[in-house]
């Protein structure tokens, strides 16, 4: 099923390429009727969201209503209450840790604050998941920690310490790190927080670049809303404990919804 949508944002540029139709791919990954509470504290309510193959989708919504919690249930680092979460056409809910194991190798995560080991160098941070994966040839990590360095940026730098390397770079590892097991989906938490407006730039463009040259799906999280409408396809607004509008970029401003729009144009200078 495709579903099409005409451009009608007139000059709009993504990754130097003309888009004048929207198209949205097979679903890949769902939320449906997710139910989520920390002790009284109710999360989620009958909270829904498809998100669809290749494209790039930016969940927005204000500080603590569960955005980063979306991606860790996803992951099943947390489990809903009640609810279905799918992936690849699998159930995620109730799956242990071992079944856990061939989903999370097709999804990567850049988690917020992009925590990098400090205990090991770039090169060994790059490596964990392919280890985790079961990787063992060193020559092949090796190759591949220098291939996501290119990628990102950053070549020659697997020698080096967390501590040497500035706020951006560590970013732009961690972006390494979580490509380095070929995902077909990506999960960015909050990839630009604490970064001045050219790294943010470099990040925004190095997400579109991966969604164009790895046609990945992505999902990112972020309240900046400048990076939101660089990077996204649609945007997610959680809001009242659920995905209270969802829709392509260009639709924000002509949407009888005006609580999206209103949260959009209060956060555009954060
Ligand atoms: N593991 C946890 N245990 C208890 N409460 C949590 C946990 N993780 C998140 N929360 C709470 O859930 C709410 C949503 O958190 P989060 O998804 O991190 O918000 P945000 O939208 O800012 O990313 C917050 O109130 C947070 O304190
Ligand atoms: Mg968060």
């Amino acid at each position: 099923m495709i579903r099409t949508v005409e451009d009608r944002r007139d000059g709009d540029r993504r990754g130097g390429e003309r888009r004048d139709r929207r198209e949205l791919g097979e679903p890949i990954i769902e939320f449906k009727g997710v139910w989520k509470r920390f002790g009284k504290t109710k999360i989620y309510e009958d909270l829904n969201l498809t998100i669809h193959k290749g494209e790039t989708l930016t969940i927005i919504g204000g500080s603590g209503t569960g955005k980063s919690v979306m991606l860790k249930c996803l992951l099943r680092l947390l489990s809903p209450d009640q609810g279905s979460i799918t992936a690849f056409g699998e159930e995620i809910t109730g799956r242990d840790e071992k079944a856990m194991l061939p989903i999370r190798a097709r999804i990567g995560m850049l988690f917020q604050g992009a925590a990098l080991f400090d205990s090991l160098n770039v090169k060994e941070n790059i490596a964990y998941p392919l280890r985790q994966h079961g990787w063992t040839d060193e020559d092949k990590i090796l190759h591949r920690v220098q291939e996501t360095l290119d990628m990102v940026n950053l070549p020659g730098v697997d020698h080096k310490w967390p501590a040497e390397l500035s706020g951006g770079m560590k970013k732009r590892v961690g972006l390494a790190r979580a490509i380095a097991i070929e995902p077909e989906v990506i999960l960015y938490d909050e990839p630009t927080t604490g970064l001045d407006p050219t790294n943010v730039k470099n990040i925004d463009d190095m997400i579109i670049d991966l969604q164009k040259r790895l046609k990945v799906t992505s999902i990112v999280v972020t309240h900046d809303m400048g990076s939101a409408f660089r990077v996204s396809d649609r945007l997610a607004y959680l809001s009242n404990r659920r995905i209270d509008w969802v829709g392509f970029k260009d639709e924000v401003e002509t949407t009888d919804s005006s609580s999206v729009r209103d949260f959009i144009h209060g956060n555009l200078d954060e």
